[in-house]
């Protein structure tokens, strides 16, 4: 791993990854600065303040945030971090309020960040106070189709292009119907595991005929899925794919079957396909007939930790993820589709989810096998699929030939660490956007 500033934790000719970057105090000080101080986090979702004066309170890594819409429209994403002493000046999940109020000594703030008002400001302070320099401190925001990022760089480079080619795919799912997305939420829990597992999980396919038999076999017998196999995985035609430090899988759609959705099942499957078959003009029109038809995500994480649609891994220490689970639905979509789609999440991935327990099983052991002496220092295998990547003509970023692959992991792990050996974002490659982007939908929505 080398000095603080010199990591070298993933051998790219043979895929081993040095499994102290899971546990090392260390290493999570330095990826709070390097990674979760520079990068676009994922940090809410415009439907979360739909009207003036709304609040959501959220995180960047680890700093509490307070994204605002204030009175005129516009979103913030303030440290919720009182300039005075240091009280947070939000103690709640959500609300609506043109001002918050410190309740330490009383400095209170518009929900633009503005410093408005300090008790004693002439009295106390002699008038010597520059109250303009005190506003909450605040990231840049930008927003992709709804969904809000906030970076603390001011030298990052625009969201767009952060997001680079990763979009044309992400816009399969985020950006596909002119009403936009709400997003409900989030429910919250704890997990015992580094924050990384969870994100290289994203694009790995290869677990879930062993890890998920029991609990694919309990939707096969009850609600009618097709069984999960092995050999199913090996000769499927989806894709794996890396754009720009984002991890894509994606199901090559040759049929006219609707995209995976937690809450499909024999019984709701004609729900599914009608609104599939209705809405599929307007995603043409949108996203162009080969992203309509032809292109539907699947697992995939944004860098750092947006993970699996719009859930986020929150770091909380080396060896403890604060996990956000939210479901985001197509705004327009029928009540009863939504309702389906919310309760199938909930039954799959949510806290009590039959897929999500599974899976914290998993990270917690990979986590726990990096903690003891000498198993620490015993490398991961991430071999699979070495030297069978490449770009594709009809798809951006670095595909795999096959579905199952570790090529998207290695290549986590790569971009992990570029961000750890960066002294700024002028030593951090982006890949030009060259994607051709057919159809009307934009950056916003
Ligand atoms: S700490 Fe906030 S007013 Fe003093
Ligand atoms: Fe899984």
């Amino acid at each position: 791993m080398g000095a603080a500033r010199s990591y070298a934790v993933i051998d790219p000719a043979t895929g081993k990854l040095d499994r102290r970057i899971f546990t090392d105090e260390a290493v999570y000080a330095d990826e709070m600065e390097k990674i979760f101080g520079r990068a676009w986090l994922m940090i809410g979702h415009e439907s979360l303040v739909p009207a003036p004066d709304d609040f959501f309170h959220t995180y960047m890594g680890q700093d509490p945030v307070i994204l605002t819409r204030d009175g005129a429209g516009r979103l913030h994403a303030l440290l919720n971090m009182c300039r005075h002493r240091g009280n947070r000046v939000v103690r709640c999940d959500d609300g609506n309020q043109k001002r918050f109020m410190c309740t330490y000594h009383g400095w209170t703030y518009r929900n633009d960040g503005t410093l408005e008002h300090v008790p004693g400001e002439s009295e106390a302070y002699y008038s010597a106070l520059d109250k303009s320099a005190l506003g909450l401190v605040a990231a840049r925001v930008e927003s992709y189709a709804g969904i809000v990022f906030a970076t603390w760089d001011r030298d990052a480079p625009s969201l767009e292009a952060y997001l680079g080619d990763a979009r044309w795919y992400l816009d399969t799912v985020f950006n596909r119907c002119d009403g936009g997305m709400q997003a409900l939420g989030p429910m919250k829990w704890l997990e015992p595991v580094n924050w990384k597992t969870l994100v290289d999980n994203c694009s790995d396919n290869y677990h879930v005929p062993t890890s998920h038999l029991s609990s694919a076999r309990v939707q096969t017998r009850w609600l009618g899925r097709p069984p999960l196999s092995h050999e199913d995985q090996f000769q499927s035609p989806n894709k794996h794919a890396f754009v720009n430090g984002h991890a894509i899988t994606f199901r090559e759609a040759l049929d006219n079957a609707p995209r995976y959705m937690h809450g499909m099942s024999q019984e709701t499957m004609r729900l599914f396909q009608d609104y599939h078959d209705a809405t599929m003009p307007e995603a043409e029109r949108r996203l162009g007939a080969l992203r309509a038809r032809r292109v539907q995500l699947a697992n995939h994480s944004i860098f750092p930790n947006g993970i699996l649609g719009f859930r986020l891994a929150l770091p909380r220490g080396p060896r403890q993820t604060e996990f956000w689970h939210f479901v985001l639905l197509e705004r327009d979509a029928p009540e009863e589709l939504k309702r389906i789609i919310r309760i199938g999440s909930q039954a799959n991935n949510g806290a009590a989810g039959l897929f999500e327990q599974d899976d914290v099983d998993n990270w917690r052991q990979v986590t726990e096998a990096s903690t003891s002496p000498f198993a620490r220092r015993q490398p991961q295998d991430l071999s699979m699929g070495l030297g069978h990547a490449g770009p594709h003509p009809d798809y951006p970023g670095l595909v795999s030939e096959r579905y199952i692959s570790e090529n998207n992991q290695r290549l986590f792990y790569r971009r992990w660490q570029e961000f750890m050996n960066a002294d700024s974002w002028a030593d951090i490659a982006l890949d030009p956007i060259s994607a051709r982007f057919d159809g009307i939908a934009t950056m916003r929505g």
